[in-house]
């Protein structure tokens, strides 16, 4: 990032203008025997002549070799590329297509076959195809049978592995189709209604530079804490350990080019169109991935430009649409998806005199009167920046943002699903955020710890998924305007709730269908409707504990449990996984609890961090917690058991052992 430039022994050998895509430098001929030099010089600056500055940005890109770089050995042709097709993927008999590129840059005489050989997860080889080597060989499969779909909760992926002569090369994929018209978003020929958050590839202290194994965490985070089924990698491709994984567990991805709402001149525009290419040629054979963005975020139209990103798109892949995200209205369609941020939700200045509106249906948007593909993708964020140790009361409102939104998505057959803004709290500008260079427009903070609107997503997944029950409470008298705990809105996916305050009469309430009537699991929300002018007087006057059940099926399913009295009780550290592989890194999260277990919300006290054995923490060594709780990362320096532990002045020390892979 941003600006590479790479020269052997003294002597330029290539540059890369482009913080975001991989890029090769030939060493081959130009090698002498004995000691080499290779060095790579990187400007950080925000280069107005690289995409995407030339503007503002709402985020840090830092600087410098954040992800994985390698030396690679071929022989003297190579596979270069491949780019695998499923033409017909819901066929009983399927079809594989796979273009190959070789690389030959001594110009050598081509003799023998390129082969594939197309395997399953497990590495059994299912069949073989072969083709004179050529600089392009097209190699197909035909009639394939008794092969598995890639989709969401089953995401079966296959291998193409590529060989000529001694050298080869290995790429995953899946046979799934995707398709967005006026109706919605179909995987596999079956509606999905897509729910999902924007992601930045951030995080605390380490900037960008983070490798495969906190990448990885963010897609399981993404798919089994946040339940989400696609992500957007706002605003930029992101790293392969991320998109590999989304393959792997099932998650939708929207990628797009870089850039930020400034769009600059020619030679600007040509890196655009460039960036577009790297992109779909880095990662045209990921499953995951169902549209490519193809305008600068935010940005105004510019004819010219933006049909030659998508003749690009299309013709460098023809499999999957096009988007391009606008907040504009009356935007020219020129992507196959009209891809949109609708911020109206609470925006004065837009809503005019109309009713708390969470999303305008897309004619309004589009300006033509007849119905296209369409996406929301994003909503949220700057409209209602919450810090996960705001008052509960704001956090209320931020949860009800997202479920109003998600609920009106759900409810639109014309719109397609709802991407929010965003899943992480991350680093910016001084001309956004909070005047601490942070946006808190996560539902999540930068930790990944969630903040109450990331149940919000959670609570729609299906209750054998997981159960989802979170009062959004801290629990406490005096934490509101004017006091009191009303309307509790509790995000779940259960049949029915049940909340028991102190000895009085349990009250069980089902979900709030009249305020959300489309999303799959509806809030149950715990309000005057549900209580006696009476009993509301009593809780007044007494503040005793509370605990709330959910109900599935008639059976309880989860229980949280509320003290009237939380107490600083227990420390808890938690790496991520319990042992760690060289040079990898792993989250290490710190909370204060209560005598139930629960955050402690507004202990802010310092936690020391020590790091010993063969690893090194991340960070700063002295940290306060923040809404009760922080983290931290410990990377591997070598082989052998790694000693972390912190001490807090008030809930004394925990240690725990990461063991070495
Ligand atoms: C959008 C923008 C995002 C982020 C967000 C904050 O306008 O695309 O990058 O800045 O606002 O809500």
């Amino acid at each position: 990032m941003a600006n590479a430039r790479v020269s052997l022994n003294g002597e330029a050998i290539t540059a890369h203008r482009d913080g975001y895509t991989p890029f090769e430098a030939r060493l081959t001929g130009r090698l002498r025997d004995g000691d080499n030099e290779l060095v790579v010089v990187i400007d950080g600056s925000e280069n107005p002549q690289i995409p995407p500055f030339g503007g503002r940005i709402d985020y840090l890109t830092y600087a410098g070799i954040y992800r994985d770089a390698w030396l690679k050995v071929t022989d003297r042709v190579f596979v270069e590329r491949i780019k695998i097709e499923t033409p017909d993927a819901l066929a009983a008999k399927k079809t594989v297509l796979v273009d190959v590129a070789l690389g030959n840059p001594q110009g050598l005489v081509l003799a023998g076959q390129a082969v594939a050989t197309l395997r399953d997860a497990a590495g059994r080889t299912i069949a073989t195809a072969g083709a004179p080597a050529a600089a392009r060989v097209a190699l197909r499969f035909d009639d394939l049978e008794g092969l598995s779909l890639w989709d969401v909760k089953t995401p079966v992926l296959y291998t193409i592995e590529v060989s000529v002569g001694r050298d080869s090369l290995v790429s995953s994929f899946g046979f799934r189709t995707v398709q967005f018209d006026s109706e919605g978003f179909k995987l596999n020929g079956r509606p999905l209604k897509l729910r999902g958050l924007n992601r930045h590839q951030s995080f605390p202290y380490s900037g960008y530079a983070l490798g495969r194994a906190a990448q990885e965490r963010d897609a399981e985070i993404l798919k089994h804490e946040l339940h989400v089924n696609i992500v957007r990698t706002s605003h930029y491709p992101q790293s392969s350990w991320f998109l590999d994984h989304c393959d792997r567990l099932g998650l939708l991805v929207f990628e797009e080019i870089p850039g930020w709402q400034h769009i600059g001149g020619t030679a600007w525009k040509a890196e655009a169109v460039e960036n577009v290419r790297r992109m779909i040629t880095r990662d045209w054979n990921h499953p995951s991935i169902v549209i490519w963005g193809v305008r600068i975020n935010e940005s105004q139209d510019d004819h010219d430009f933006y049909a030659e990103t998508n003749r690009l798109a299309h013709e460098l892949d023809a499999t999957r649409p096009t988007g391009g995200v606008r907040y504009i209205t009356d935007s020219e369609l020129l992507e196959d998806v009209y891809t949109m941020n609708d911020f109206i939700l609470g925006n004065e200045e837009l809503g005019g005199n109309r009713p708390r509106t969470a999303l305008r249906p897309q004619g309004e948007v589009t300006g033509l009167d007849y119905p296209v593909p369409y996406m929301i993708t994003e909503f949220g964020g700057h409209m209602f920046p919450t810090k996960s140790f705001d008052q509960e009361q704001r956090q209320a409102e931020h949860v009800r943002r997202h479920l109003e939104v998600l609920d009106a998505a759900y409810g639109d057959p014309q719109i397609a699903g709802a991407i929010g803004w965003c899943a992480f709290d991350y680093n910016t500008h001084i001309e956004f955020g909070s005047g601490d260079r942070i946006c808190y427009h996560g539902v999540m903070d930068m930790f990944r710890e969630p903040k109450f609107a990331a149940y919000a997503y959670a609570s729609q997944c299906a209750p054998d998924e997981e159960v989802i029950l979170k009062p959004v409470t801290f629990w406490a008298r005096g934490e509101r305007n004017i006091g009191g705990v009303l309307p509790l809105i509790v995000l779940t996916n259960c049949d029915e709730v049940e909340l028991k305050y102190g000895d009085y009469p349990p009250k069980r309430v089902g979900p709030d269908r009249e305020s959300f009537p489309h999303l799959p699991h509806a809030p149950v929300v715990l309000d005057r409707r549900h209580f006696t002018s009476e009993e509301l007087g009593l809780w007044g006057m007494e503040w005793l504990g509370a605990s709330i059940t959910g109900y599935v099926a008639g059976k309880a399913a989860k229980t949280v449990r509320f003290a009237a009295d939380p107490v600083a009780t227990r420390l808890e550290v938690v790496a991520d996984h319990d042992a760690i592989g060289a040079t990898d890194t792993v989250r290490v999260m710190v909370r204060a609890l209560d005598q139930f277990g629960n955050r402690l919300p507004f202990l802010s006290e310092p936690v020391a961090i020590a790091v010993g054995g063969a690893g090194r923490r991340l960070g700063p060594e002295l940290v306060p917690l923040r809404a009760g709780v922080t983290g931290f990362w410990v990377e591997a320096t070598g082989s052998g058991p790694i000693e972390v532990t912190v001490t807090s002045p008030v809930l004394g020390s925990r240690s725990i052992t990461l063991a070495a892979t």
